[in-house]
């Protein structure tokens, strides 16, 4: 088979490309080893995809060139997908931080994708594998599952290394080492974080607590919801550190969110100095995390007993908890993949490789991760259209 553009994989980017060429007259071929496209929309968001955020800017993006991602996201921005999905009748509601749902289902964006590609003349193989990618001088030869391919251009679309059991696989990474592209070092991304047996056996019965507060890793804080797990931590906070956190680093844990705890504590003295520290910290705390607090506080005897300094200690154990995760649940449960091809080797407005003319790279398989709340899907949807201009 012949055609003018050849896309590896029909995920979120793939296939918002290929429409994208497919109207400009291109013929286009999405080759897709899973067994339906888009699999990451339809379980993205709960089921309801956040598939924007209305607060798009350079620094909602870990990359080792966070002004890269700018050509594309304002080229096609958030409006842009929104308009689409205004024309397509696919209702949304913002939810909370600028992060767009859909209203009914995750799947209506898929479907709106796989029409567009319909419509356009894009075709979608599925369940198909490739074995070899070589250039010549005619295009790009692909060897394949469904027999030999050759395009005039490859656009690779085939995301990161998160979530192998859904497909997820490092072949975008190997083109790009196979035609001499840089890579920045992959890692998981939003993911949670892990600890040591020794430092999770006391938080053991914390797991499935839950609070809205801060954590802090450097100068990063993200104030968000974070929640103790039989592993470690997670939940919106602390998914988003983990995009900042590296091995062998500190975070800092604020339980208490925006509460002064030192002023409820010496506020609580005042007034009934009788009551134990958990049950003033059960004010602002769950009751498991009080009295977990308490535990580690050492502190016996009534609020009355305590010195300021003391109050000072605990407070600082409820605001500037600090943690050592020893590391991530991986790319099992990473939603993201951070790293991937350098966005040097990139042109920011085509994103065509500036060393292999004809070879693009768009998604998540370039060094551009979002942060949690729709980012990564705008980032998906700007570089393939981008890509989907230029091919
Ligand atoms: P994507 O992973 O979507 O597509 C790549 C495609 O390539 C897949 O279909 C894959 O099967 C295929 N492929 C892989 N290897 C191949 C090969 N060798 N040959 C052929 N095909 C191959 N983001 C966001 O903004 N809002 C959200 O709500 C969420 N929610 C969310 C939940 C969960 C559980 C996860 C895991 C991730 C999210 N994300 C998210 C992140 C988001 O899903 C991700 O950033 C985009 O899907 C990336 O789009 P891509 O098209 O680059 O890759």
């Amino acid at each position: 088979m012949q055609v003018d553009i050849a896309i590896i994989g029909a995920g979120a980017a793939g296939m918002f490309c290929a429409a994208e060429a497919a109207r400009r007259g291109k013929s286009v071929l999405i080759i897709e080893a899973g067994a339906a496209p888009g699999e990451k929309i339809r379980i993205s968001g709960g089921g309801r995809c956040n598939f924007t955020n209305l607060g798009i800017a350079a620094d909602r993006f870990v990359s080792q060139n966070p002004r890269f991602a700018l050509s594309a996201l304002k080229r096609f921005t958030q409006w842009d997908f929104i308009a689409r999905l205004d024309a397509a009748g696919i209702a949304w509601h913002e939810k909370t931080l600028g992060q767009l749902f859909c209203d009914d289902s995750a799947k209506d964006i898929v479907a709106m994708l796989v029409k567009d590609c319909e419509d356009s003349g894009a075709t979608i193989w599925l369940r198909t594998q490739i074995s070899d990618v070589t250039k010549g001088a005619n295009g790009f030869d692909l060897a394949t599952s469904r027999g030999a391919v050759r395009a005039k251009k490859l656009v690779v679309a085939c995301g990161g290394k998160s979530i192998p059991k859904m497909g997820a696989s490092s072949f975008g990474y190997k083109i790009a080492e196979q035609f001499g592209l840089a890579l920045v070092e992959t890692r998981p991304g939003l993911v949670p974080l892990t600890f040591a047996e020794q430092e999770l056996e006391p938080l053991k019965p914390l797991a499935g607590v839950a609070v809205t507060g801060a954590v802090r890793c450097g100068k990063t804080q993200f104030d968000e919801a974070l929640l103790f797990t039989h592993r470690g931590l997670s939940g919106p906070a602390v998914l988003q550190i983990s995009s900042y956190w590296r091995e062998g680093q500190a975070i800092s844990v604020n339980l208490a969110g925006g509460v002064d705890t030192a002023a409820h504590l010496r506020d609580v003295r005042g007034q009934a100095g009788r009551i134990a520290l958990r049950t003033a910290l059960g004010h602002i705390l769950p009751e498991r995390l009080a009295r977990h607090i308490e535990g580690i506080s050492g502190i016996t005897g009534n609020l009355a007993d305590q010195s300021n300094a003391s109050l000072d200690r605990v407070a600082g154990l409820v605001q500037d908890w600090q943690m050592r995760p020893v590391g991530t649940e991986g790319y099992r449960t990473a939603e993201v993949t951070l790293g991937g091809v350098d966005t040097d080797a990139l042109d920011a407005r085509t994103m065509e490789a500036k060393a292999v003319p004809g070879l693009y790279f768009i998604g998540e398989v370039v060094d551009v991760t979002g942060w949690l709340g729709g980012y990564n899907f705008q980032w998906a949807w700007s570089s393939g259209w981008a890509a989907g201009q230029a091919v």
